[in-house]
């Protein structure tokens, strides 16, 4: 494998949540497996005064804590706390970025690292127009010597208007092969595997279409509230914290075309062109397609569980939405008028992301004298998370007299892969970056679609008060009314259990 060239990774905003839990602990595990560079740093900046040592002992921690590989090698630990470095300063101000230049410099000079650097903002994202523009005043995003890369964590921008504004801002001090807009979702295996499940099996591809398709359910449930980030979450919902990013991401990989060449230009044309042939929602369809509710208190395994008013940080009256279900469609010709139905939620039943494509029936139903034959039509479930795999349920004949059918499962779970190393998302994405792999990061035209498509929402959620918030029981799968917007007779969501294979009668949550 390629190793990345010699270089400094510089993490704005170090001391962070983000920083201790993920990058760190991510970048550790490049360095357990070898593939960090022979001249390689990390320098984390922040306004928390910390010497070397003290970062050293926090990154520790959450290394141990959080990293993959076993941390019992000391030598290697060691090797890898050696290379990090913390320098405090302002980053709002610009005044200070001459210091942090001549710092940056030197301890480039003393590592070896060639002015090779990635500068990865791990701040709150009313830092994203500001570090760009002083480093970029600073000539830090100059690539005459060594490259400069810019990592940026979402959300890109709070609205359309928002998004174009960042993205011109980002471009004005950086160029867009330089900028990398991370989506977490696209470094986990099993999403990444969506590309190959689609387009190294002859089987699928053909199938893949209005013709044989009837409709796509794309779920992301989640069982936990919004904890200690009901400040964030408040000023966000489900709509931007979700499904303008993760889902709208999913659906794009579902229904792209084939690529010409699994690289950079070519995969995010192709899901870009997906955003752009969204079907748009008019404000005045807004509540027949999208619903959107709120948990409220209830009892979770004889447990008492809070409503989301009464979480820390958020307003008691809130009309910000932690659940949101809607009907999409794809204006092209592959897939006209097929319905993608999305959904996703905090404090639901069980946490599952999982992809459904539901096959047409047959067209005449030989063995439907039992008409649940006729409900049970093929569905392939490509399951993101946990019990990562796929499950295609197809029909059987019952043994016996006669010729009844019965829907059973195909299965193959991740786990059965034994000794396999399933690296982490963080850890995908940043290799990718360190080797100068866009691929699996998100383009700024892309970004700005995937908004177009859903500030209309958020405008009719504003101006029209007749739009219910509906309540749903934490624990529960979310308003009834998510329930309305499939219209078709004998179909429902998959209600989904936390083990792939399990479904109606047992159920793990
Ligand atoms: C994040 C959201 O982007 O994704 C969180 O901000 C959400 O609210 C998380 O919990 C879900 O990620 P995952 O990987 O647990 O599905």
């Amino acid at each position: 494998m390629n190793k990345p060239k010699n270089h400094i990774l510089v993490i704005f905003g170090a001391s962070g949540d983000l920083t201790y839990r993920k990058l760190v602990p991510a970048v550790f595990d490049l360095h357990h497996q070898k593939l960090l560079p022979k001249h390689f740093a990390i320098l984390g900046l922040g306004r928390t005064q910390l010497e070397n040592k003290e970062f050293r002992t926090k990154m520790e921690k959450g290394i141990k804590e959080f990293a993959l590989h076993k941390t019992d090698n000391t030598e290697i630990l060691n090797d890898f706390l050696d290379k990090l470095f913390y320098y405090s300063f302002d980053t709002k101000s610009a005044a200070e970025y001459k210091g942090f230049k001549e710092h940056l410099l030197q301890l480039d000079q003393s590592c070896g690292t060639e002015q090779n650097f990635i500068y990865y903002l791990a701040t709150p994202p009313s830092m994203y127009e500001i570090i760009p523009a002083h480093l970029s005043a600073q000539d830090l995003g100059n690539e005459n010597h060594g490259f400069k890369r810019l990592i940026v964590e979402k959300p890109f921008g709070y609205d359309l208007k928002t998004a174009k504004k960042l993205n011109k801002s980002l471009l004005h001090n950086f160029e867009e092969e330089q900028i990398y807009r991370i989506d977490h979702y696209l470094g986990k295996e099993t999403v990444q595997n969506l590309l190959v499940t689609r387009f190294a099996n002859g089987i699928f591809e053909p199938l893949w279409n209005r013709n044989y398709i009837h409709h796509v359910e794309i779920t992301s449930s989640e069982s936990i509230g919004v904890g200690n980030r009901g400040g964030y979450y408040e000023g966000s919902g489900a709509m931007r914290d979700m499904v303008q990013n993760h889902l709208l991401l999913l659906a794009g990989l579902v229904a792209m075309e084939p690529p010409a060449l699994i690289d950079s230009t070519s995969i995010r044309n192709e899901i870009a062109k997906v955003f752009h042939s969204l079907r748009p929602i008019k404000e005045e369809d807004v509540a027949k397609q999208v619903v959107r509710g709120q948990y409220i208190a209830s009892k979770i395994k004889g447990k008492d569980v809070k409503g989301y008013r009464d979480e820390t940080g958020v307003d008691p009256n809130s009309r910000t939405e932690t659940f949101v279900a809607m009907k999409l469609f794809i204006d092209n010709w592959r897939w006209a008028d097929v319905p993608f139905y999305i959904r996703t939620g905090k404090m639901l039943p069980t946490r599952v992301t999982e992809i459904v494509i539901h096959f047409k029936a047959t067209p005449h139903h030989l063995f439907a004298k039992d008409e649940n034959i006729v409900k049970q039509h093929n569905q392939l479930v490509i399951r993101i998370q946990p019990d990562e795999g796929l499950l295609l349920k197809f029909g059987m004949k019952v043994p016996g007299a006669g010729f009844k059918a019965q829907n059973v499962n195909m299965d193959f779970h991740y786990s059965e892969l034994a000794e396999t190393y399933v690296p982490s998302a963080y850890e995908r994405l940043l290799l990718d970056c360190m080797l100068g792999d866009s691929t699996l990061y998100h383009r700024g035209d892309a970004v700005e679609a995937a908004w177009k498509f859903v500030d209309p929402i958020f405008n009719a959620w504003e101006h029209d008060s007749s739009i219910k918030v509906h309540g749903y029981p934490a624990g529960s799968w979310g308003p009834d009314v998510s329930d309305d917007l499939i219209t078709e007779k004998d179909i429902t969501w998959r209600y989904p259990c936390k083990n792939l294979s399990d479904d109606g009668n047992y159920c793990e949550l």
